[in-house]
């Protein structure tokens, strides 16, 4: 799959978002290392706050399926909006760095990536090993 399918399959999910109270829909693609790809969008709730992004929900499910190695994420929106604060965190975990498209509705794609977004991140290895909590 290459980056012009995965964008697409970020659209496609885009197009199952539930979001009816921000009306804002976004849809993840997050291709593994295997080749395999899990997608996401974003799920809202009358309780505002529960309302969990597309692309922690692909990450979940991923992981949730035993994929960890990641190798690439589209996301898309109406406009080519960037991630949010939390998602890059949630990305990071598993990908210290990663190439991320981000599209627009018309399929327009601008490439950053996980360490462009989110710089001096915190991560695992920031932790200092295992059972190490100084
Ligand atoms: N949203 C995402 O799905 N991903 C992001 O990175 C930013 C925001 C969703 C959450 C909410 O359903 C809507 O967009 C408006 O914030």
């Amino acid at each position: 799959m290459d980056d012009a399918d995965l964008v697409k399959r970020a659209l496609d999910a885009r197009a199952r978002s539930y979001s009816p109270y921000s009306g804002f829909a976004v849809g993840a693609a997050l291709r593994l290392d295997d080749g395999s790809v899990v997608t996401g969008t974003n799920v809202e709730n009358a309780s505002y706050g529960l309302t969990v992004c597309a692309e922690r929900v692909a990450v979940f499910t991923a992981v949730a399926s035993g994929r960890t190695g990641f190798a690439a994420l589209a996301v898309a929106t109406d406009r080519g909006a960037s991630m949010c604060g939390a998602c890059r965190q949630v990305v990071r975990e598993f990908a210290e760095d990663l190439p991320v498209l981000l599209a627009d509705a018309a399929g327009n794609v601008t490439t950053t990536s996980i360490a462009a977004l989110l710089p001096g991140s915190f991560g695992p290895e920031s932790l200092g090993g295992e059972g190490d909590a100084t």
